[in-house]
């Protein structure tokens, strides 16, 4: 049985047997303002011990100090999924969206709906806060930015310039939410 709830700073075990690791044959790029695909070997070998310890003391202490929000998917206790949002500080041309992720779901629990979900929340979440979109730095892997434009996010033409330094190869994309007439700029 999946259930979902928030993470506290206080709450934050088992997470290491969360299986993020990923294997695609071909990236995505963008090239001249449009998304391309091209044969190269993308491998993310799962995180280590170390990094992991790394994740839950940055997530600890940003909970803590209530700068980001994370809602995690459970098989019983089993952390099986996460997605977060910095609320912290705000991004894009107008400064007007808040930065989605992580969102990693364990890899034999994908494809089963937990990622819209998660997704669904952190979006319904974001909608009450003071901010016209999300901001997404999507893994250039063709099926995250497939899942991506499943859920409505757009490609970005102007990139938040710190966002981009951060991670040039991502796929930079956002998601208007629905009160707002927020448009990429
Ligand atoms: C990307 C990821 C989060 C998607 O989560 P998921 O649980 O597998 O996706 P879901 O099963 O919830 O799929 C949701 C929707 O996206 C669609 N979708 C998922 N993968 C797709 C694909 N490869 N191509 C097209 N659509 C896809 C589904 O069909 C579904 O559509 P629906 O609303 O019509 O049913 C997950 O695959 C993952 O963790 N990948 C590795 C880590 C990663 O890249 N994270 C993102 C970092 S930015």
């Amino acid at each position: 049985m999946i259930h979902y709830r928030h993470l506290e700073p206080s709450n934050l075990d088992g997470f290491t047997r969360l299986d993020r690791s990923d294997y695609s044959s071909t990236w995505c790029r963008m090239k001249d303002g449009l998304l391309i695909q091209e044969k190269r070997v993308f491998r993310h070998p799962g995180f280590s011990q170390s990094q992991w310890d790394g994740i839950i003391k940055e997530w600890t202490d940003k909970l803590s100090r209530g700068e980001m929000l994370l809602i995690s998917a459970f098989d019983d206790e089993t952390p099986i999924g996460v997605a977060g949002l910095d609320i912290n500080q705000r991004y894009g041309c107008d400064n007007l969206m808040y930065n989605f992720g992580p969102l990693w779901i364990s890899k034999e629990y994908r494809g089963r709906g937990i990622g819209k979900r998660l997704f669904m929340m952190v979006k319904e979440e974001a909608e009450i806060l003071d901010v016209s979109g999300l901001y997404i730095s999507a893994t250039p892997v063709p099926k995250t930015v497939d899942f991506y434009i499943r859920m409505g996010c757009q490609l970005l033409s102007n990139p938040d310039l710190q966002l981009f330094a951060e991670e040039p190869e991502d796929i930079h994309m956002y998601l208007n939410l629905p009160k707002s007439v927020h448009r990429s700029c």
